[in-house]
């Protein structure tokens, strides 16, 4: 790899920010198959491929918030008004992508590292997409592990919505990452 490639590869990684409210214009299906495509290829023990992605765009949005507000509803935790907000939720972003660990029974592979590889997977996916010029960002939320919503969209009880991500534009330029301080993180054990 080149300096500079070297370079635009980490620039990416390092300048990856959330961005909550993102407008139109939306990846793709060519776009976000290339950004799928990155996801599987994250770190996968046994190659069990764990995790599933469900799109939701256009107007499906309205239904999948409606569906949405019913999951939260059920969960019995919001007020009345904050489900009837819920409803809007899936207007923060043209589209929004769930990743899914969908469990496996495997000897050697316990279900902490399936859903660690979906965690890999949707890394590789924000990346991917901001690499193409969009924005993302990872949510979750209590509704998350809702009975209603994982049987709605055809998923078994111990299948793991691991997050809603949302992929769109940017509204505004993003103010560049501050530099982390990685020595406070980092321990470099000695014997
Ligand atoms: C599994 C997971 C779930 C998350 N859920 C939410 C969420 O529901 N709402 C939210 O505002 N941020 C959520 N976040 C955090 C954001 O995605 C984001 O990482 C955080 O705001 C830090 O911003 P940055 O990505 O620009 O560093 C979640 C992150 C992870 C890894």
């Amino acid at each position: 790899m080149s300096d500079s490639d070297f370079k635009a590869v980490h620039d990416n990684i390092h300048q990856r920010q959330s961005i909550g409210h993102l407008v139109e214009p939306a990846p793709t299906h060519e776009q976000l198959n290339v950004s799928f495509q990155a996801a599987l290829t994250a770190p996968d023990h046994h190659r069990l491929k764990p995790t599933q992605f469900i799109v939701i765009d256009g107007e499906n949005r309205a239904a999948f918030g409606e569906l949405l507000a019913k999951a939260v509803a059920d969960l019995g935790e919001l007020d009345s008004a904050q489900v009837e907000r819920v409803k809007h939720h899936p207007f923060r972003a043209p589209i929004l992508v769930l990743a899914v660990t969908k469990f496996q029974d495997h000897a050697k592979v316990p279900f902490f590292e399936q859903t660690l590889s979906t965690g890999a997977a949707v890394q590789n996916f924000l990346l991917s997409m901001q690499a193409q010029g969009f924005a993302t960002i990872w949510r979750s939320g209590a509704v998350v592990e809702s009975t209603l919503l994982k049987k709605a969209l055809g998923l078994a009880e111990r299948d793991l919505i691991s997050g809603i991500i949302y992929v769109g534009t940017a509204v505004k330029e993003i103010a560049p990452r501050t530099e982390i301080d990685s020595a406070q993180y980092v321990e470099f054990w000695k014997a």
